[in-house]
């Protein structure tokens, strides 16, 4: 895919792009939804990337073309709401500019070629965002560092596409480091790289979900609205993730349905992801597997976040004796991780088990069989040659 952002930038706009960069997707290992209530998250770098290849343009014009969707789409990125996939890199634009750090001419063409799925809980607009705000602050000589990066992409997805996300997908996008899982903390944005042990799955449902409409900021409301019930409790509590686990009687007291049970995610799920980077950083893979599963139910019954096809692939990965599986990121479709012990060979231990198992389960259920990869924890954003 990397010499494909030049080549269609060629194509389409004829001469060479002046700058380029890519940024990969991630998968999460566990702390979900826990991002936007100030808890910690535990993403690794997914190999797939998106490369992003960019040249001055029309003042206050973005041009762009991608290699999903063909045609160029025209942009006036100062006017108005924004639309479509272009929205994502008009927002980073509005964000570059706001920072000074934007192309002097300030419009831009821009060719995308990616190989990170789309709403498939891979964090696709993360990798294009993030790799936008490298390639277009390259194209104006800025050096920006990786988390101010992160900030751009994270602003131009949540104040400009109107998705409520947390900061984990752009922070991942932007830090991770190759062979590690980043401990993020998302409160305080405090980093640490964790080795990973033992061999990692994802298993693609091909169910897909549109996030910027829909059950992502409908969970956030609820998450805000348990907050401002639980700080008549605890006056100080400032995040949720931050709510004393041992006072879960209190909580329970305190909040009605469904708010009682998206803050049971939260608090149960900040303490399993804290308990399990500490776990992973010591090789304790048989309970860090465990805290997958633990995971998985929690996010199934309490945030009520996974879909039939999802529990059906863990639980068939549990069947055939994989140490752990979760959905990874948002949920309502996209993808299940699965966590096995190193083989001897190039494979997991009791990988073709464990792989069969969940084929055979799927395709009894739903007629067809999800598509399994193995994920090579990758590194964040980086610049490329331009070619
Ligand atoms: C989406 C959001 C992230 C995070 C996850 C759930 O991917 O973009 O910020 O909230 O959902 O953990």
């Amino acid at each position: 895919m990397r010499g494909n952002a030049s080549a269609l930038f060629r194509a389409t706009f004829g001469g060479a792009p002046r700058a380029a960069a890519s940024a990969p997707g991630r998968v999460n290992l566990i702390g979900e939804h826990t991002d936007y209530n100030g808890g910690p998250v535990l993403p690794v770098a997914y190999a797939a990337r998106t490369y992003v290849a960019v040249a001055p343009g029309e003042p206050g014009m973005l041009d762009m073309v991608s290699t999903r969707e063909g045609q160029v789409a025209r942009i006036d990125y100062r006017a108005g709401p924004l639309a479509g996939w272009g929205a994502y890199v008009a927002g980073v634009m509005r964000e570059l500019v706001a920072l000074g750090a934007a192309p002097l001419a300030g419009g831009a063409r821009v060719a995308v070629a990616s190989d990170v799925p789309v709403a498939a809980g891979l964090a696709s607009s993360a990798a294009l965002t993030v790799a936008a705000a490298k390639a277009l602050s390259l194209l104006a000589g800025a050096r920006l560092q990786a988390r101010q990066l992160a900030g751009v992409a994270f602003r131009a997805e949540h104040d400009h596409v109107g998705v409520r996300c947390g900061i984990m997908d752009q922070m991942s996008a932007a830090l991770a480091r190759p062979g590690r899982a980043l401990l993020l903390e998302c409160a305080s944005l405090a980093v640490r790289h964790i080795p990973i042990g033992g061999r990692l799955l994802l298993v693609d449902s091909g169910a897909r979900r549109e996030l910027a409409a829909g059950a992502l900021n409908e969970r956030r409301a609820e998450c805000e609205a348990a907050l401002a019930r639980l700080k008549l409790e605890l006056p100080e509590l400032r995040w949720l993730a931050s709510w004393p686990a041992a006072w879960l009687p209190r909580l329970k007291r305190a909040l009605p349905e469904p708010l009682r049970s998206r803050a049971l995610h939260v608090v149960g799920e900040t303490a399993r992801a804290r308990f399990g980077a500490q776990l992973l950083a010591r090789r304790h893979l048989k309970r860090f597997g465990e805290l997958l599963y633990e995971s998985h139910e929690s996010c199934r019954q309490l945030y009520d976040c996974s879909t039939p096809e999802l529990d059906t692939i863990v639980a068939a990965a549990r069947r055939a004796g994989a140490l752990g599986a979760r959905l990874t990121g948002a949920g309502w479709g996209g993808a299940v991780l699965v966590l096995l012990r190193e083989g001897k060979g190039p494979c997991g231990k009791g990988e073709a088990k464990v792989t069969r198992e969940i084929r055979r389960a799927f395709r009894a259920a739903y007629g067809r069989e999800p598509a399994i990869d193995v994920v090579h924890p990758s590194g964040g954003v980086r610049r490329e040659p331009v070619r």
